[in-house]
């Protein structure tokens, strides 16, 4: 029998798009898996800022055929991986807001039991990637879920370099401009995470 593991995220810029099509990756490899891709409904005042934001509208059309994660997508899915941008050192609003509906799943218990792993993307090198990680696990394990992060056997781990890779979660640098791209390193990281989320998910759920 297969499993489901969703990748749901949020990405202004397309950074944190591009972690979770690598996460999406990783997690697909694994047999007996099926990976889904899912976004996060976007605000209605952020859609007059990208109106006027020429990139964030290119961003916005690459993500147009990706549907909007449902309640039903987290009941469905067997394992989830959350992604978001950091803002001041947490995750979105956005992210939060999908999190914060979810009372009727929390009541009745539906998310216990179910692996999670978590990725994100910072404009500068200390702007909270280990923050954003970490505090995007307290709502899950409130909801009962089995937290997953990456281990340092993983290769590209272990540097000094300007990019991502933490034990919490996959992670990327955009630049203050969002002039950066993930690296190969930050995106084979991902695909670990995805990897090894979809591998938990597998033996204790399928
Ligand atoms: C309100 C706000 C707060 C932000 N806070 C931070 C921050 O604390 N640290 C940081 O490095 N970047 C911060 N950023 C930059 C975003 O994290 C950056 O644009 C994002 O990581 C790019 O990801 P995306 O391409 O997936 O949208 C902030 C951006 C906004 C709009």
């Amino acid at each position: 029998m297969s499993v489901n593991v969703l990748i749901v995220y949020y990405s202004m810029y397309g950074h944190t798009l591009q972690m979770a099509r690598a996460v999406q990756e990783g997690a697909q490899s694994v047999e007996g898996v099926e990976a889904v891709l899912r976004r996060v409904q976007e605000f209605d005042a952020v859609e007059k800022i990208i109106e006027g934001n020429e990139f964030a509208r290119q961003v916005r059309e690459q993500q147009k055929d990706i549907p909007v994660c449902t309640l039903d997508d987290l009941r469905r899915a067997d394992g989830v991986i959350f992604g978001t941008p950091t803002r001041y050192g947490n995750m979105s609003a956005q992210m939060k807001q999908l999190i914060d509906s979810t009372a009727e799943l929390w009541l009745k218990g539906e998310m216990e039991g179910k692996p999670a792993g978590v990725f994100t993307t910072t404009a500068s090198t200390h702007g909270g990637q280990e923050t954003t990680l970490l505090t995007m696990m307290v709502p899950l394990l409130h909801l009962g879920m089995i937290i997953v992060g990456v281990p340092y056997s993983t290769p590209g781990m272990i540097h000094t370099d300007a990019r991502g890779g933490t034990p919490y979660g996959a992670s990327t640098i955009a630049g203050a401009q969002g002039e950066r791209q993930p690296t190969p390193e930050d995106l084979e990281i991902a695909r670990a995470l995805g990897r090894r989320v979809a591998e938990v998910t597998r033996k204790l759920r399928g």
